[in-house]
């Protein structure tokens, strides 16, 4: 307002300057200071596989969350602050949120109509938000989020038990149970403030800045992630934990039912695979460190969580269990710190994940990396589709994991180990805390490893059935 204010008035003198000169009475009338256009922000932040995830005409910079849950009713209860610059301007704009039922909101402190259609939280605010400016969005929400007890199976999102919930959300499941703008093109740091029964603990990602006791026999779990986090990365996991904390940050939480020499020893190898990754791909790029795993035997996959990601605890029922520790410790560097810019590119998630797992298998003795790059080659499923055009229905195929990162190693292949892991570091380095495409990848590979690796990867990337032995 300021500063158009300004230019308004230095507009008027002039103005009047010259009507003085000229004598003509007419042009005494005020001057007409064209109004900026206000229109509304895309309901869709343009991906190509997930056209309505997202949102345009903003920035989220920062999401904080004050939640509290109960677990004996599932009953969430939200508080939501984002802070946000608008980056068109916008008469009104949208959030992606699922059914929990709102009671208030406010935009920049004002009461702002709201509508929902679908995922869409439709938010017109009393005043149009110039583009540049930054705007807060304030929300109260409540009611059951997600996949509750009796489920048979589950998908995304905040998944509630009979002890507890935890909150696993790729690709769109966070507008379960917070609104957000959905896509990882729009990464925001987060605070956390979880209120619980007392006896209960509630993790979130990042550092541990406290817990306090409130009047009411519950506790407030303070959280904070200061490095900018992809919307499907925010977790909370509440209920009964074995808690490990070490330096670094170190936050690890074990349900209380599973077997502590069975899980809790596993999982304290954490700092030792980022150290060894770290030899490999440059900095962990985040201050805090650790790992959740709940008794939520629905749960059994792991997911790249920043700082901390969520393991089911069936894969601790192996003897390698280790291997699933580096896949998403792997994802720290590739998938959270360089997120991806478009869902397509799943495979510089995947891919680089699976390279990463195979590079701890070797590591500890469980196969070289050559070795599984020539098993994997014998196979005839592994191959479509492929990896980085595997579409909407097929983003996490076994191709996307398995092919993603034989691409990997096929560039090793060809440019050499030396090469090879400098492109991976300026990948890493380049990208940190952004995003990133697979044409960005393609042409760093080829400005560090030669202008045939373009081919190369092209034909890894994109040819359907089995490329030729690099
Ligand atoms: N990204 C996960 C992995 O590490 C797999 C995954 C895909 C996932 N979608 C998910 C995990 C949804 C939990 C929830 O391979
Ligand atoms: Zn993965």
């Amino acid at each position: 307002m300021r500063r158009l204010g300004r230019a308004g008035v230095a507009l008027g003198v002039a103005i009047a300057l010259g009507a003085v000169c000229a004598g003509d009475a007419a042009r005494l009338a005020p001057p007409a200071v064209a109004q900026p256009s206000f229109t509304p922000g895309a309901p869709g932040v343009g991906d190509r596989y997930l056209p309505e995830a997202g949102n345009g005409g903003y920035d989220v910079h920062h999401y904080d969350l004050q939640l509290r849950y109960d677990p004996g009713s599932g009953q969430l209860d939200g508080h939501e602050v984002i802070t946000a610059v608008a980056t068109q301007n916008l008469s009104r704009f949208d959030l992606d949120f699922g059914r929990l039922a709102i009671s208030a909101l406010t935009v920049n402190g004002t009461g702002a109509r709201w509508s929902k259609a679908g995922q869409e939280l439709v938010i017109t605010p009393s005043a149009g938000l110039r583009t540049g400016r930054r705007f807060s969005v304030d929300v109260r929400y409540a009611g059951q989020p997600g996949t509750g007890p009796d489920a048979k199976t589950v998908d995304t999102g905040f998944i509630r038990s009979r002890t507890g919930a935890v909150a696993v959300d790729e690709p769109t499941g966070a507008e379960d149970w917070y609104p957000v703008n959905d896509h990882p093109r729009d990464k925001a740091s987060y605070t956390f403030a979880i209120t619980v029964p007392a006896g209960v603990t509630a993790v979130a990602n990042g550092v541990l800045e406290g817990t306090q006791a409130t009047g009411n026999n519950e506790t407030t779990w303070r959280w904070h992630e200061d490095a900018p986090m992809a919307s499907y990365l925010a977790t909370v996991a509440i209920g009964r934990y074995r808690v490990q904390t070490g330096p670094g940050n170190l936050f690890i939480a074990v349900a209380d039912t599973l077997p502590p020499a069975k899980v809790d020893a596993v999982l304290a190898r954490t700092p030792e695979i980022v150290q060894f990754l770290a030899g490999m791909f440059g900095p962990f790029p985040f201050d805090s460190l650790g790992g959740i795993v709940p008794a939520e035997p629905r749960i059994t996959y792991a997911l790249e969580t920043q700082t901390r990601p969520v393991y089911g605890s069936t894969f601790f029922d192996r003897d390698n269990a280790t291997t699933v520790l580096a896949h998403e410790l792997t994802h720290q560097w590739f998938g959270d710190s360089v997120s991806l810019h478009d869902w397509r590119d799943i495979w510089l998630n995947e891919g680089f994940a699976t390279y990463g797992q195979w590079m701890w298998d070797e590591h500890t003795g469980q196969g070289s990396m050559r070795d599984h790059f020539e098993e994997y080659y014998g196979k005839t499923d592994v191959w479509d589709p492929p990896p980085g055009d595997p579409g909407p229905d097929k983003l996490f195929a076994p191709s996307v994991y398995v092919r993603g990162a034989m691409t990997l190693q096929a560039l090793r292949m060809t440019v050499g180990d030396a090469t090879f892991f400098r492109i991976l570091r300026a990948w890493a380095d380049g990208h940190r805390y952004g995003t990133g495409t697979t044409s960005e990848f393609i042409d760093l590979a080829a400005r560090l490893g030669g202008g045939s690796v373009r081919g190369l990867l092209n034909t890894w990337l994109y040819s359907p059935g089995r490329p030729p032995h690099p």
